[in-house]
């Protein structure tokens, strides 16, 4: 039996509180509410001291009402409290966030800012691609030599007049050997036909692009430091027929469908027969133009016949193998492919030059 003096409102005092922590919209205010309608001064509580007051059979319902009242909200705060803790680490995040692109000025990080590879050395790049797409593995040498390398091997006996063609720096070293930057790639030729014989794997197929040195003055078609890609078939039966063949096939792969190569008479040390390499020229598509001083035709490069003096030098039987070499440069050909006036642009770091590329 309820006595007068004790008023248990249980359905008044639960919503209230549903209302209160439904209500809260921080962690903080929550905690406030907590203290109001859970702790020792609410009216939960004081509603639980007045049970004493009641006969036994109404105290325990009243008591089991209370805790299941007290149940219900403490599970709503909790819930209620997540929620509200995550919205505020959401918050504090966002406040927290930098936003880069609000920083720093767009075009500082646009597309045509940034930089790329040196018309060079794409030049180089495609050159690998082609030749590898023929066949060819790429090999390298190192860019000092010693007089043996890069003149003797090559036919170019000390005082011959074809060193005249090659003059470099010559590096003091202390060597016993005389040792220079390297004049041409050739001499990588010499060191795959070395390295072949000493591990008895011949034939080879190779190309070796890198740095050559001469001491040219600079101009519109001279670098003294310029890069050659050189190429060297090694095997049984390869005649000069095979060279013109590759280097049509190569001349189509690398210019495009229609372009032609030809092959003129000409005079190295390492090959013979000898002979100039040109292609059409790119300009006037052999046309004529002043470019090509209206033949219609562009040198290239070097080509020839492995010369036996050569296969001597490095220990190779001239009766079972023959090859063919070739080597041509390659700033050369980026000049000829882009149609840059003078070769020079390439190494003065001139942003508005290299970016045209
Ligand atoms: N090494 C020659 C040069 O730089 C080019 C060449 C290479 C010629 C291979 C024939 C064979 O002038």
């Amino acid at each position: 039996m309820v006595t007068d003096n004790v008023d248990l409102d249980i359905d008044g005092i639960a919503g209230d509180g549903e209302q209160a922590i439904a209500g809260a919209s921080s962690t903080d205010a929550l905690s406030q509410v907590e203290t109001q309608y859970l702790g020792k001064r609410s009216a939960l509580t004081r509603a639980h001291r007045t049970l004493g007051g009641l006969d036994p059979e109404a105290r325990k319902e009243a008591g089991r009402q209370l805790n299941e009242v007290r149940g219900r909200l403490e599970a709503q705060l909790e819930a209620r409290r997540g929620e509200l803790a995550d919205a505020e680490r959401a918050e504090a995040l966002r406040a927290d966030r930098l936003d880069l692109t609000e920083v720093i000025p767009a075009q500082v990080l646009s597309p045509a800012d940034r930089g790329h590879l040196h018309l060079v050395t794409r030049a180089r790049a495609d050159l690998e691609d082609v030749f590898v797409g023929m066949g060819f593995t790429i090999a390298e040498g190192p860019e000092a030599e010693t007089d043996w390398y890069n003149f003797e091997a090559l036919n170019i006996p000390p005082a011959h007049p074809a060193r005249g063609m090659y003059d470099t720096m010559y590096l003091d070293i202390g060597e016993p050997e005389t040792v220079l930057l390297r004049t041409h790639t050739s001499p990588v030729q010499i060191h795959l036909m070395e390295e072949a014989v000493r591990d008895d794997s011949l034939p080879i197929h190779a190309v070796m692009p890198g740095k050559c040195f001469r001491l040219d003055t600079p101009d519109a078609r001279h670098l003294p430091v310029f890069n050659q890609i050189e190429g060297l078939v090694i095997d049984r039966g390869i005649t000069f027929g095979d060279l013109a063949g590759t280097i049509q096939v190569f001349t189509e792969a690398y210019f495009g469908e229609g372009m032609q190569s030809r092959l003129r008479p000409a005079y190295f040390p390492f090959t013979e027969p000898s002979a100039e390499l040109e292609i059409t020229c790119t300009l006037c598509m052999g046309e004529g133009c002043r470019t090509c001083s209206h033949t219609g035709w562009i040198e290239l490069g070097g080509c020839g016949m492995v010369d036996a003096a050569v296969f001597a030098a490095v220990g190779i039987d001239a009766d079972e193998w023959s090859g063919f070499a070739f080597g041509f440069g390659i700033d050369r050909l980026a000049q000829m492919r882009q149609e840059v006036p003078d070769m020079r642009s390439f190494l003065e770091n001139d942003i508005r030059f290299l970016s045209q590329f």
